[in-house]
């Protein structure tokens, strides 16, 4: 199968903004986009992007998952980047109509259907350091996938790095290219030192998230991860499971966890921890490495707790069980 996110439907869906408003969607040719290479997005970073998912149910009809909470955040991305403010029902509108054209390229499971909401400046004005675009566009990719790490039978390696931050401390709840970006130097030269697969940033011992996940701890019944504040993504999924853990009743801690608390737990042979994340879904990490030593995470394996979360999260998903939370349109 190609790489996550290499695959794209022929055609996209493209509203225009002209400083007044929106202008109708239209279905195009998603090959190119047209931009003055002064365009704002294209020098001082004007762009902000959503990932969700399309499923393939039993009965052939496709569900989206939590559309709602992602053009929340869409919207919240949008506004603290000082884009264009983004006219929510018409957003939904557009991937309700771009998902129902598409509707025959929905893969079956376990495969889905990644949708690709992006707004970007547009204002032809490389003056504008220090002033938002007026003009803005967004369009919604789709680009059908499997798995982002392969499948929920792989464990990953992490790197903790106390040093340096994901992106600045005010941005981090933005889902913006520019925070993806300014990760991206620190989990190359892990990957290529340390054959790590991603960077935990822990800013002053404080577990945050790595480049493109959210990190849950798993310890017993106790589920532990850092409590919502501006520095790091809020995660659809990291809420997703969440909530499903307290629905099985565990024990969900939303707060700050240390390295040092981290690495304690992690050696307990029943100890898990894993990624989430729209991409990741919920893949288990079995080694925390850290100032030059590796630390195992409990026995090692994918999660047997991480397993059972991750599966009842597809079963949602793929409605296999009942979407009782009310998270499928
Ligand atoms: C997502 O999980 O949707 C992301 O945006 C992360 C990226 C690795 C695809």
């Amino acid at each position: 199968m190609a790489a996550f996110g290499t695959v794209f439907m022929p055609e996209m869906i493209i509203s225009w903004f002209d400083g007044n408003g929106w202008s109708n969607a239209e279905v195009v040719s998603s090959d190119s986009l047209q931009l003055h290479p002064g365009a704002h997005v294209l020098h001082y970073s004007s762009t902000c992007f959503e990932g969700l998912k399309a499923f393939r149910h039993a009965d052939d009809s496709i569900k989206i998952f939590r559309m709602d909470r992602n053009i929340e955040r869409f919207a919240q991305s949008s506004e603290l980047l000082a884009l264009p403010e983004l006219d929510k029902a018409a957003t939904e509108k557009m991937i309700l109509d771009i998902v129902a054209k598409f509707k025959n390229d929905v893969p079956e499971a376990p495969g889905s259907m990644y949708i690709r909401p992006t707004h970007i400046g547009t204002e032809p004005a490389i003056g504008k350091a220090a002033s938002p675009s007026l003009t803005s566009c967004q369009y919604i990719l789709l680009s059908p996938v499997g798995d982002y790490f392969s499948g929920g039978d792989t464990t990953l390696r992490l790197l903790l790095e106390e040093h340096g931050a994901r992106c600045a401390a005010h941005m981090g709840m933005i889902k913006s290219g520019g925070n993806y970006a300014s990760a991206m130097r620190p989990i190359m030269k892990a990957k290529a030192e340390l054959n790590a697969d991603q960077v935990l940033f822990c800013p002053d011992g404080d577990v945050q998230e790595t480049g493109a996940a959210n990190f849950l701890l798993i310890d017993g019944n106790e589920v532990i991860t850092k409590a919502l504040d501006e520095s790091f993504l809020h995660g659809v999924t990291r809420d997703s499971i969440l909530t499903i853990a307290r629905d099985l009743g565990m024990d969900v801690q939303e707060r700050q966890l240390t390295v040092e608390e981290l690495l304690e737990r992690a050696a307990k042979p029943g100890c898990e921890a894993a990624l989430s994340g729209t991409a990741a879904v919920l893949t288990s990490v079995g080694t925390l490495i850290h100032n030059g030593k590796e630390h195992t995470v409990g026995n090692g394996g994918v999660g047997q707790t991480t397993l059972k979360l991750r599966q009842a999260l597809n079963d949602i998903q793929w409605g296999k069980a009942e979407d009782k939370f009310g998270w499928l349109t």
